[in-house]
């Protein structure tokens, strides 16, 4: 497979998350997820422990019922409102919410369409974990799921962190056969091919200053 040849700034800097500009009508090779999925597994994990397992979902079936799971989460976290006739905020950061919105209603509609769904999955669960012990647990698996949609992005594919699934995970675990009681699913990551390549990096105001602090907090 044909990589972009993007610099790692590049990369870093335009990794988006996509929904509009996914081909839904053009399938994700085995191959393509297979090579990403090597980059993955090189990122770091609290004390060499690399409990990970990614499950790839391609099953028609199977993206259909997570897709309905997604929806009934999609109402919920928007009570149903509806965003096509929402008026346009008068300032640029109300109106790049209310973008993101428009896009993640889009890619809900659509997502039974995705070509291919990646879960990130870790052993145990967190219900009575410590902060250090939940940080560790996502600190193990987080930075291997991002590895897996850069190294996506540099072939052409685009992907987008959701969670929505995850107010039905034991739903989503009987769907795919996870073992709910000892496996935590941490994201679905909805992966295809984009139409077209370039993309922006995004727009955070102030940048890194605004929200870098050295030595003490304030
Ligand atoms: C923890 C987390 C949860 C997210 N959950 C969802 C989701 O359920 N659905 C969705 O469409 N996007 C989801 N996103 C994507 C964000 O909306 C997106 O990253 C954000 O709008 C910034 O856009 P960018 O990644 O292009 O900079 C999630 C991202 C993260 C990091």
């Amino acid at each position: 497979m044909t990589t972009l040849g993007l610099t790692a700034d590049q990369l870093l800097s335009t990794t988006r998350a996509v929904r509009k500009r996914l081909d839904f009508d053009r399938p994700v090779s085995k191959e393509l997820i297979e090579e990403c999925l090597e980059f993955t597994v090189q990122a770091p994990t609290g004390s060499n422990q690399q409990g990970w397992r990614f499950l790839v979902v391609t099953d028609d079936d199977k993206k259909a019922a997570l897709a309905d799971l997604y929806r009934k989460g999609w109402d919920m976290y928007t009570g149903g409102a509806s965003v096509d006739d929402a008026p346009t905020p008068s300032n640029d950061p109300a109106k790049q919410q209310l973008r993101v919105v428009k896009s993640a209603s889009y890619l809900a509609e659509n997502f039974h369409r995705v070509p291919a769904m990646v879960l990130p999955c870790l052993p145990g669960r967190m219900d009575d974990g410590s902060s250090m012990m939940s940080a560790s647990m996502l600190g193990s698996i987080i930075p291997s799921a991002w590895s897996f949609m850069l190294a996506a992005r540099e072939r052409s594919l685009g992907t987008c962190w959701t969670t929505i699934h995850l107010l039905f995970e034991e739903q989503a675990a009987e769907i795919l056969e996870i073992p709910y009681a000892e496996v935590t699913q941490v994201a679905l990551i909805t992966v295809g091919h984009t139409l077209g390549t370039d993309f922006k990096p995004a727009s955070r105001p102030g940048g890194a200053a605004a929200v870098t602090s050295w030595n003490t907090w304030s």
